[in-house]
């Protein structure tokens, strides 16, 4: 960042932070942070301490309102993960709030709790980290960890994150709609040490091959870039990866909407490339469509876009 950059965005942080300062007394602490009491509402934002992610609502369609987290920097708003995936506040926005019990408590504008985390062990604040991973902390012990996003996977695996064991990732029903639609990626069921993507809870259609050490069989060469840990436990087998130190760009793995599996990379500085994507023939995923028609890789990807899965892209 240049220093003008680098002013402009410190002074966007101190009016971030003054901004809640005044509408909540001293409840915020710090942009990253929300304090018992304290609450989020409309436009209102935390960001990660070097403002490398954001958390507040977002509205893919202007209807339905959402608690999500973002990369604050890139032009084009990314979704990482979604808190109410599955219960939208209606027409506007709500208010998230760290209730004075220690509770993580989403409110429509009705009032009505529409979401929430109610741990037995309470918060005494969370934190959005530069990781993207949002934690509720406990009084007692500063350093322990109530809750946390990355336990609760939505749909991509970033930097960092523990993945496996009964977890799931559940592709977004479509480009508008974060509730879950019909492909998962999970451990696969069978105990062999890979993972698999099924399409409706049912049919196995892709797999990464068995790990070997360094690499999943079926995926040579994404060594290259990225350093993955695969660790096998009695509570399972988890999955994690950090980029080499050579490659300085954002970078999650996600299940598409249309069934396949993608690390992207956010390059250049304007725009998120697809650095590598499985199965690589789209009729693998298409092929899905056996019930419905026939498969047809040419078939125009914009058509599956903004679809629900299995109502276009199949070729009747
Ligand atoms: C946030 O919302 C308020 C009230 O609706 C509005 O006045 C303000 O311009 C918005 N700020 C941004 C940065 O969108
Ligand atoms: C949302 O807005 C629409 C159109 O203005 C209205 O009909 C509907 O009742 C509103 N829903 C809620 C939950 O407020
Ligand atoms: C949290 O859970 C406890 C125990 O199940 C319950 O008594 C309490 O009402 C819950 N609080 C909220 C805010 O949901
Ligand atoms: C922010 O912090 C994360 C995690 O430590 C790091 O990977 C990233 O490079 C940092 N980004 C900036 C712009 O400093
Ligand atoms: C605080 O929590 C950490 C992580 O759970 C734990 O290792 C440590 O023993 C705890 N310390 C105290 C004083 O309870
Ligand atoms: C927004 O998306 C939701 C979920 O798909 C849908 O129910 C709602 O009608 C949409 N609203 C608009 C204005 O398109
Ligand atoms: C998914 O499976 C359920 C039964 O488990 C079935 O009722 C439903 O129709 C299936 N969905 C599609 C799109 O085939
Ligand atoms: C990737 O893994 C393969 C298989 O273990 C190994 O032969 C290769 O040297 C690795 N590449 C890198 C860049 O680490």
């Amino acid at each position: 960042m240049g220093n003008r950059a680098k002013l402009c965005f410190t002074l966007f942080l101190v009016v971030t932070v003054f901004s809640h300062l005044k509408s909540y007394g001293a409840a915020v602490e710090a942009g990253d942070t929300l304090s018992l009491g304290a609450s989020l509402a409309g436009n209102q934002t935390i960001f990660s301490k070097n403002g490398t992610f954001e958390l507040g609502f977002f509205s893919p369609n202007g209807s339905n309102w959402y608690i999500g987290i973002w990369y604050a920097k890139i032009p084009e708003k990314t979704i990482v993960w979604v808190a109410n995936r599955e219960t939208p506040a209606r027409n506007r926005s709500g208010v998230l709030k760290l209730s004075r019990e220690g509770n993580l408590v989403l409110f429509d504008t009705e009032g009505a709790s529409i979401w929430s985390v109610n741990m037995s062990k309470k918060a005494s604040r969370a934190v959005i980290l530069d990781s993207g991973n949002f934690l509720m902390l406990s009084g007692n012990n500063k350093s322990e960890t109530v809750w946390q996003s990355f336990d609760n996977p939505l749909n991509a695996v970033l930097p960092g994150m523990r993945f496996g064991g009964q977890q799931k990732l559940v592709s977004w029903k479509n480009s508008l709609d974060p509730a879950p639609g019909l492909f998962s990626l999970h451990v696969d069921p069978s105990g062999a040490k890979q993972f698999v993507v099924t399409w409706n809870n049912s049919v196995q259609y892709w797999e990464t091959g068995t790990w070997e050490d360094k690499i999943f069989s079926g995926l040579p060469g994404l060594n290259k870039s990225f350093h993955m840990i695969v660790e096998s436990s009695s509570s399972g087998l988890y999955f994690s990866y950090t980029l080499k130190p050579e490659y300085t760009v954002l970078s999650r793995y996600v299940l598409t909407k249309f069934g396949g599996m993608q690390v992207n990379a956010f390059v250049d500085g304007s725009k998120w490339n697809t650095y590598w994507s499985q199965p690589g023939d789209a009729c693998a995923v298409y092929g899905l469509c056996g019930a419905y028609g026939t498969c047809n890789s040419n078939s125009d990807n914009g058509a599956w876009d903004s679809q629900d899965w299995g109502s276009s892209g199949c070729v009747r």
